[in-house]
């Protein structure tokens, strides 16, 4: 693999280490950049608590003021959006930079598809080298002009006409792709359906729904009018599961004590990994909190102990369920006594790193045999692993993913260019020895 430009700084882990007490991740990436997105083209004000103010979600708070919405942001996780109406974005005065963001990018080349003027969306170089012709196709189909280079940013978003509705068939199973289309649809003519190959998380049309937008959803589709407003909305953004998910693997795996994860969203669209821990063996239990809308995202306290995990074979229906939370799920099978075999996984390769080539070198370095497929991973676990020092290849996920590892480590591990961390989570290191972790930054 290519390594990406080193940004900085690095983690170093203790081995071993007890997980215990109680943890509150911040607020959803995924919900935190929809609020944003849906209240800044909503009619009136709408307030968002909750929200993440990692570097990805600030990518998007910062295009859409360049795209002249105003926003209030008092306090880390308070926002207040004056939405300027759904054909009231105006030209920013250069290339709205989205970071390490895809779903920044690619739901805002939805917002911006077929507007009186042109847009052009940057990233840094793993967004750079990211696909965007998914999400492009099928914005050409509605009659947007969309330039990418070779397939991948930067996309220009060029002005055009009216847009008009589709009935599509995504060829990928993709939230982002489905989220584009469906921001696209709210200018269309007509009547756009979009059908999923298979379910993938439905935030944006629990939260249209929210806004006042009226969808109609049945099996696999979902079908909405052009020309609705949206009616400003107050959106509490819950704890953010695949945040969550690096403690529930730590708590699987030494938490002697129990470890408890306070106010986390728990969509089951995006809970696949507590469906496969428990395949597993593990012992996770689910308290819910209460829900105020049929349409409001759910939330619940996690509560995870120890257990012995076994290896499974990974039911290929729970690929999209899980699809963040894979490079700490290869951790717990590392950990795990057998084999774990996981397929039809490709979509790990254009995440922000490849995540499948990622995750086996790091793997191979803390002694665990596997053998890397062409779409998946096979993991032969033994119950711990060696140390090391790892590359992270600046994919956030993938660094913390290691540091969960150290847990069944035999020695120190170190991982380098951590920084993108905070593109998801903020005060990741403070969490992490809070719960148990022997984690220091350098
Ligand atoms: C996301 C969708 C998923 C996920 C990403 C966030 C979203 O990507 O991996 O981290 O917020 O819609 P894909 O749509 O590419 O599967």
């Amino acid at each position: 693999m290519s390594s990406s430009p080193l940004r900085s700084g690095g983690y170093r882990l203790q081995p071993g280490g007890s997980i215990a007490g109680s943890v509150r991740v911040p607020g959803d990436k995924s919900i935190s950049h929809r609020a944003l997105m849906l209240s800044g083209i909503a009619e009136g004000v709408s307030e968002i608590t909750g929200f993440l103010a990692s570097e990805d979600c600030l990518a998007t708070l910062s295009a859409l003021l360049e795209l002249g919405v105003s926003i209030e942001h008092p306090h880390r996780e308070r926002v207040i959006v004056h939405g300027v109406g759904m054909h009231g974005l105006r030209p920013a005065s250069g290339p709205l930079n989205m970071g390490n963001a895809g779903t920044a990018m690619r739901l805002m080349m939805g917002l911006t598809a077929g507007r009186s003027f042109e847009s052009t969306l940057i990233g840094d170089p793993s967004l750079m080298r990211r696909p965007m012709e998914r999400v492009a196709v099928p914005l050409r189909l509605m009659g947007a002009g969309v330039l990418t280079h070779e397939g991948r940013p930067p996309v220009r978003m060029l002005p055009g006409g009216r847009l008009g509705a589709i009935d599509y068939e995504l060829p990928v199973p993709s939230a982002q792709v489905k989220s584009a289309i469906l921001l696209a649809a709210l200018r269309a003519d007509g009547r756009t359906r979009v059908t999923e190959p298979a379910p993938t998380r439905d935030h944006t049309e629990r939260m249209l729904a929210t806004f006042g937008v009226e969808l109609v959803r049945g099996g696999r589709a979902i079908a909405l009018e052009g020309g609705q407003a949206l009616r400003a909305a107050h959106i509490e953004v819950p704890g953010d599961f695949s945040s969550a998910a690096f403690f529930l693997v730590a708590g699987c795996l030494a938490a002697q004590e129990p470890l408890t994860l306070e106010n986390v969203g728990v969509n089951p669209t995006r809970t696949g990994l507590i469906e496969l821990l428990r395949e597993m063996g593990a012992d996770i239990r689910i308290h819910p909190r209460a829900v105020q809308a049929p349409s409001a995202e759910p939330t619940a306290d996690l509560e995870v102990r120890a257990s012995n995990l076994r290896g499974i074979k990974v039911p290929q229906a729970l690929v999209p369920l899980a699809i963040d939370e894979f490079p700490v799920f290869f951790i717990a099978a590392a950990c795990a006594e057998g084999d774990t075999l996981v397929r039809g996984a490709l979509e790990l390769r254009v995440k922000e790193s490849d995540r499948l080539a990622a995750m086996a070198e790091g793997l191979g370095r803390l002694g665990v045999e596997h053998d890397l497929l062409p779409d998946g991973l096979w993991i032969r676990g033994r119950g711990g692993l060696t140390g090391g020092a790892l590359a992270s290849y600046g994919d956030h996920r993938i660094a913390m993913a290691f540091a969960v590892a150290s847990l069944r480590a035999a020695a120190p591990i170190e991982i380098l260019d951590v920084a993108n961390v905070g593109t998801s989570f903020p005060g990741f290191v403070a969490t992490a020895r809070s719960a148990g972790l022997r984690i220091e930054e350098f």
